[in-house]
């Protein structure tokens, strides 16, 4: 039996890969598996729980036994609102510091492991579109399409910058411009899932590109590789 389709959307934090997935999703009627929301999710729940970020085996357990929940949302920016222990954490797992600290316990082995079940639960018919790092090259490594979405991190931090203070946040460009390039050392040099192209990925560069010109030449590869009109809708 056939499973449902996956369309993977990898690449570096700022390069539009949750816009994109968001449109996806709209157009083809497709789940959406945001895997950086997870990780994000485990770096807050051990920090609630008064765990030391350097602790594996604390974090792990903490990634094994995560109770999350993603809710449609009726309105704003985001497609989902996210709970943690029942609890609403949209906006506190979206700050600059909730994304350095994902990438902390991102880089250990047992809760990537921990996590990966979670992750290929998220395949249901009629298809799935996953955003992350290694959705191309470890979770779903039969991915019917894998697009690796980059800029430059001068672009990203910009981006980031305007996205953060649209929410009212108070952020300095500098700083997030070094917390980018710091992130994206940590997650491409990391000996687990590093941060890299699955090498039948198509790489699209959108850093001189505006949102609508990415989300075309995005929706171009899809059409090209996926026949959307023969999804699978068996498990
Ligand atoms: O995509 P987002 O910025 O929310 O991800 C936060 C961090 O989670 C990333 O910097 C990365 O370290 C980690 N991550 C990962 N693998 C994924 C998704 C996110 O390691 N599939």
């Amino acid at each position: 039996m056939s499973k449902p389709i996956v369309i993977a959307i990898d690449g570096p934090s700022g390069a539009g890969k949750g816009a994109v997935t968001h449109s996806l999703a709209i157009k083809t009627g497709f789940h959406i598996l945001d895997s950086g929301a997870l990780y994000r999710l485990v770096g807050l729940a051990a920090r609630r729980d008064g765990i030391d970020l350097d602790r594996e085996e604390h974090i792990a357990d903490v990634a094994a036994h995560l109770e999350v929940a993603f809710l449609p949302a009726s309105s704003g920016p985001e497609p989902f609102q996210v709970l943690l222990r029942g609890q609403e954490v949209t906006d506190e797992i979206r700050t600059d510091a909730a994304g350095v600290d994902a990438s902390r316990v991102a880089s250990m082995p047992s809760v990537r492991d921990g996590l990966a079940q979670l992750q290929r639960a998220f395949r249901k018919a009629p298809g799935l579109i996953a955003d992350g790092r290694d959705m191309g090259t470890v979770i779903f490594t039969d991915a019917a399409v894998k697009i690796f979405l980059t800029a430059s991190a001068e672009v990203r931090a910009e981006r980031r910058y305007k996205q953060l203070k649209n929410k009212g946040m108070d952020v300095s460009l500098a700083a997030l411009l070094e917390s980018i390039r710091e992130r994206d050392a940590r997650d491409a040099s990391r000996l687990v899932a590093p941060l890299k192209p699955a090498e039948d990925a198509i790489i699209l560069d959108s850093s001189a590109l505006s949102l609508d010109a990415v989300h075309e030449a995005v929706w171009e590869v899809v059409e090209q590789n996926v026949s959307l009109g023969a999804n699978s809708f068996a498990e």
